[in-house]
């Protein structure tokens, strides 16, 4: 389904973005992984995709810098020959209390998850405008749709997301690249590993389906969202949460 494709996948080290790179090679494309550092698990990631007949590579790259995103994302395109699909997955958790929160714990929360996404989205236009053809899926969350204690900074970058994500649809529609966004609820990864365990257990009681996500379920979403069978979809806000925001 994916043959030929190539896709960027930010944060593809581990987690969700790991998912999503190993479910879009099964799927025939070829994965540019984006992290921020060279880890044995970045490394597992290539392997399994190159265990699966697909390229893979690993550019270490901090994504809120625009220049080393700049550079990272040329050489992907020298590398591979151009870009098909970008997974704009990366982001950073700073949580506290707004009153507890410094310029710091507010700036790295934006500077990752909101402009770095930008900047690699950015990088990567010029490429599939002269495709006139593109796919482009936000990871936000539902945070940044209901708000949440103690993430001020969090929820923010991620409801900016999906501005971005809306305008981004709106500016390139016509040039056949689509932009979507994935609000995930609550996903067992590093990231919510981090949380105390009090926080974790309150949390279930608002899911209706009474369990936590699993990567491989936003990763089917992602693959439906870059395919062609949903080149209709753009601008639009998916929410995979067993009904905690519904
Ligand atoms: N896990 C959840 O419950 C959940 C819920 C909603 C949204 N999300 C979002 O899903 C995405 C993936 O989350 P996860 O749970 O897999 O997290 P994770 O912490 O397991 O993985 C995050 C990935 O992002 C990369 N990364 C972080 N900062 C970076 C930077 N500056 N430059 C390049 N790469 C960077 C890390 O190297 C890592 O590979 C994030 O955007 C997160 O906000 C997660």
């Amino acid at each position: 389904m994916l043959n030929d494709n190539t896709a960027v996948v930010t944060g593809g080290s581990r987690g969700i973005g790991r998912a999503i790179a190993v479910k879009l090679a099964g799927l025939g494309a070829d994965i540019a992984i984006i992290a921020t550092r060279d880890s044995d698990r970045a490394q597992d990631t290539i392997k399994t995709i190159e265990d699966m007949g697909r390229k893979a590579r690993l550019y270490v790259c901090d994504i809120s810098d625009i220049e080393a995103v700049n550079n990272a994302v040329s050489q992907i395109i020298t590398d591979f020959g151009g870009i098909d699909i970008l997974i704009n997955n990366a982001g950073i958790t700073k949580d506290k209390l707004l009153m507890q929160m410094n310029e710091e714990d507010i700036s790295d929360v934006i500077d990752v998850n909101l402009k770095g996404s930008m900047y690699v989205t950015k990088a990567c236009l010029r490429n599939f405008v002269r495709k006139r053809h593109g796919r482009i899926v936000n990871i936000s969350s539902v945070v940044g749709l209901m708000g949440n204690a103690g993430q001020v900074n969090y929820s923010a970058s991620k409801a900016g997301i999906i501005g971005f994500t809306k305008s981004v649809a709106r500016e390139y529609a016509s040039k056949g690249i689509t932009c979507n966004a994935i609000a995930p609820g609550f996903i067992c990864t590093d990231m919510t590993d981090k949380m105390p365990k009090e926080a974790i257990d309150a949390m279930l009681d608002n899911i209706p389906c009474k369990r936590y996500g699993k990567p491989e379920e936003v990763a089917h979403l992602a693959a439906f969202l870059v395919s062609d069978e949903a080149s209709y979809i753009t601008g639009e806000v998916i929410k995979i949460d067993g009904g905690m925001y519904i």
